[in-house]
């Protein structure tokens, strides 16, 4: 009797001995998971055929990628990230009705406990950076306003880091805050206009990126969570169309509809009102929540 006869593995049979051997699983899902998940990885080591040093370089890249993981750093949402799977889910995760606002990456940096601001606050705690005056509207699908939406914003600052980045260099919660729309969805807050940043570049994810001639750098932009009674939470951004990354983002998190305008304005008498000193930039940006499914 030949080895594939007996059950035994062998090159050719690799996959349905693997998958054959799950059939007892507790749960379909994981059985069904497990099936794709070895079908395409024996499919991948069949056609790149590395060497058994190839092998063991790519088991001590996910060691290590793992090591570098903490309560504060996750070095495998990174590789996620880099490798367009965060995107991807994302996208399998958020299909939206016509005329909602489009998703994107949550990332590493939001904290759930920024402190909620009254209107027109702003969130530039350390003085560094061009002004910014950020305002529009949190709508339905029908363009009615939503009240009382809850708007969390989030940015790096003016050296591209984020203040959980610099713990003592910032403020604790600078450029950070948590909003609620008027009775005419409206919301309106100061910051500084964001610049490009690098991902975290310096663990495994860093050098995969080297090695592959990719820079980490994300495109200038401000995170937003949005969340109103009877509508379903969107995590998005908005992005400067104008940042030398906004075509490459490190991340894949761009989206076209996720581009902003930011109007430079040289206007005193509205500088003076925002008690700005100079000239400032302006975002009016609108979004649009989905309804709940369920
Ligand atoms: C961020 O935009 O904060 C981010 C997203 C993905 C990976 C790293 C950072
Ligand atoms: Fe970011």
């Amino acid at each position: 009797m030949e080895a594939h006869e007996k059950g035994f593995f062998t090159e050719e049979n690799s996959v349905e001995v693997v998958t054959g051997r799950n059939r007892n699983a507790k749960s379909e899902r994981l059985k069904a998971v497990m099936e794709v998940i070895t079908r395409k990885l024996h499919e991948a080591v069949k056609e790149i055929e590395p060497t058994q040093d190839e092998w063991f370089e790519a088991i001590l890249f996910l060691t290590r990628t793992g090591q570098l993981s903490t309560e504060w750093r996750q070095e495998f949402i990174l590789l996620s990230d880099v490798l367009g799977v965060s995107m991807l889910v994302d996208a399998i995760n958020n299909r939206k009705p016509s005329g909602a606002s489009e998703s994107t990456v949550l990332g590493p940096f939001h904290l759930a406990d920024a402190p909620e601001l009254p209107m027109g606050a702003n969130i530039c705690l350390d003085q560094k950076g061009e002004d910014m005056f950020i305002h529009g509207r949190i709508l339905d699908t029908e363009g009615k306003p939503i009240a009382g939406a809850v708007l969390d914003v989030w940015q790096a600052n003016d050296e591209g880091f984020y203040d959980v980045q610099q713990k003592g260099l910032q403020p604790d919660f600078n450029l950070r805050g948590v909003f609620r729309t008027d009775a005419d969805g409206r919301y309106w807050f100061r910051a500084v206009k964001p610049k490009f940043y690098p991902i975290p570049d310096d663990g495994t994810v860093g050098k995969l990126l080297h090695a592959l001639g990719r820079h980490p750098y994300r495109p200038a932009h401000l995170h937003y969570i949005l969340k109103a009674d009877g509508f379903e939470t969107l995590t998005t951004h908005i992005f400067d169309p104008d940042d030398p990354y906004i075509n490459s983002d490190a991340v894949f998190g761009v989206k076209e509809s996720l581009l902003a305008e930011f109007k430079s304005i040289d206007d005193p008498a509205r500088a003076k009102g925002l008690e700005f000193a100079g000239p400032f930039w302006e975002v009016e940006h609108d979004f649009v929540l989905a309804r709940d499914q369920g």
